[in-house]
This record gives C-alpha cells, sequence and structure tokens, in this order.
C-alpha cells in the first residue's frame, strides 16, 4: 500500500525534508581537494545535531555512516573513510534525516575540478534525469512514467542505468512503498496520487550498468570501475508539478 499523507504529515516532511537539504549543500561546499569524506561526515553529524534532527542512516540495517559519500566508481551507499579527495573525483553525497518522526532523504553528486567532458555530462545528465523523473510525478501518472523517463534521459546520452538499486516512497520510514526503478516501459505500477511522498535518485553508469556490493556489504561500486553518478530529491506529488521537498 502506497500512504497518502495528510496536511499535516506533508508539513512535517517539508521540514525534515528543509534540513536534509540544507545538510546537503552546507557539505557539498566543502567538497575540495585534500578534504576526506570522513571528515564531511562529521560536519554533516554536526549540523544535523544543530538541527535537533538524527541521522536516519546511522545504524539503519547496520549502517555505520551518518551519511553516505560515493567516489568515483562508488555507486551509493559509500561508508565515510579517510581517503583524500582529489582533483577530477566525484563525490555523491546522500543525507538521510529524521526530524519530527519523518525522513528527507536526498544527495547530490559534486564534481571537484573535473574537466574531463565526460565526466561533466554524466553528472549533467544524472542532474536532468532526477529533473525528468520529477516532472512524470504527477497525479494520475503511473508510476513507471518517472522511471521511463528517467532511463530516456540517460541512454539517450549514451550512459547506462543501474538496475539493482532503486527510488521508493519516504515517510515515517525511510523506505516505504513503492519501489522506484530507473528504468522501464511507461504506463505501468500504480498511479501516482497528491500526497505520496517519494524518493527519486537516478544512478547512472558512464560504462556499463552492472554492479557489485565490496566485502564491507555496504559499498556499491561499478564492476567496471568507470564513474558513476547519483542525485536524489524527495518530492510530494500534488495537483500540480511536484513539490520538491528537499529543497532550501
Ligand atoms: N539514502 C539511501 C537511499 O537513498 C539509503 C541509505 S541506506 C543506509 O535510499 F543504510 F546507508 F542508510
Ligand atoms: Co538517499
Ligand atoms: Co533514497
Amino acid at each position: 500500500m502506497i500512504n497518502i499523507k495528510t496536511a499535516d504529515e506533508l508539513e512535517c516532511m517539508r521540514a525534515s525534508g528543509r534540513i536534509a537539504a540544507t545538510v546537503r549543500d552546507a557539505v557539498a561546499e566543502r567538497i575540495v581537494s585534500g578534504v576526506t569524506t570522513l571528515e564531511l561526515s562529521e560536519y554533516a553529524g554536526e549540523l544535523i545535531k544543530s538541527h535537533d534532527a538524527e541521522s536516519a542512516f546511522l545504524g539503519y540495517h547496520g549502517y555505520p555512516g551518518i551519511i553516505c559519500s560515493s567516489v568515483n566508481e562508488v555507486v551509493v551507499h559509500g561508508i565515510p573513510n579517510d581517503r583524500l579527495i582529489e582533483t577530477g573525483d566525484i563525490v555523491s553525497i546522500d543525507v538521510g534525516v529524521r526530524f519530527n518522526g519523518f525522513i528527507g532523504d536526498t544527495a547530490a553528486t559534486v564534481m571537484v575540478g573535473v574537466t574531463d567532458p565526460k565526466v561533466l555530462k554524466l553528472v549533467e545528465v544524472t542532474r536532468s534525469a532526477l529533473a525528468k523523473g520529477i516532472a512524470a510525478a504527477v497525479d494520475g501518472a503511473h508510476l513507471s512514467d518517472v522511471s521511463h523517463a528517467i532511463e530516456q534521459e540517460g541512454i539517450k546520452a549514451g550512459f547506462t542505468i543501474v538496475r539493482e538499486f532503486v527510488g521508493h516512497g519516504v515517510g515515517r520510514e525511510m523506505h516505504e512503498e513503492p519501489q522506484i526503478p530507473n528504468f522501464g516501459p511507461p504506463g505501468k505500477g500504480p498511479i501516482l496520487r497528491a500526497g505520496m511522498t517519494m524518493a527519486i535518485e537516478p544512478m547512472i553508469n558512464m560504462g556499463k550498468p552492472g554492479v557489485k556490493v565490496l566485502d564491507d556489504e555496504w559499498t556499491v561500486v561499478t564492476r567496471d570501475n568507470k564513474y558513476s553518478a547519483h542525485c536524489e530529491h524527495t518530492i510530494a506529488v500534488t495537483d500540480g508539478a511536484a513539490e520538491i521537498l528537499t529543497k532550501v
């Protein structure tokens, strides 16, 4: 069952979304050559606390980090560590917070002095794929219209779509129904209705679509070690255009 949020619940989702977005953007600004993802994570932890919120990730199914930080060939769920960020890297920062019982989940991929045009394109296309997915999330659409819009944006640029990890409903729980694949034919699945809240999160690869999970049981990497980009917003379906909840 896909639950429909009440007006009061949507107000709570706006508050948690705004905090998640504020933390995402503040952390993103600190991503420079020479910083470590562990330092970024500690900073995120302080900010989350300063908003009287909690990390929705820490301890989730045993996840050991406050945020996820996924560098280059890491697709998602990278655990912050002490490796130095370097020029040419791309870093996805995924922030999930719980505030007043509701979750905001958002991610951005930041480029660190990237000059390779194909890498620039990968990150731009991942952002525009998210925008297309959000644009397709209107009352009365089918769920897979969102999936299809994302996939088309990725493949028309010559990239590939990660299939093993998907977007999701979000609310009191981080992962609620439905799952939202980033690929598939349009016109399938449940009908979207105003009041549904969802995390839409394309994961797009420069090379082949295959991914694997490392021995730490979290870090998802591309099998061919080529770059992957990820971005995510929590949105609410409305009677008009979807409302982005993870905005500042
Ligand atoms: N934020 C991720 C998502 O977008 C999930 C992180 S799982 C965790 O769905 F364990 F790392 F928290
Ligand atoms: Co996320
Ligand atoms: Co998510």
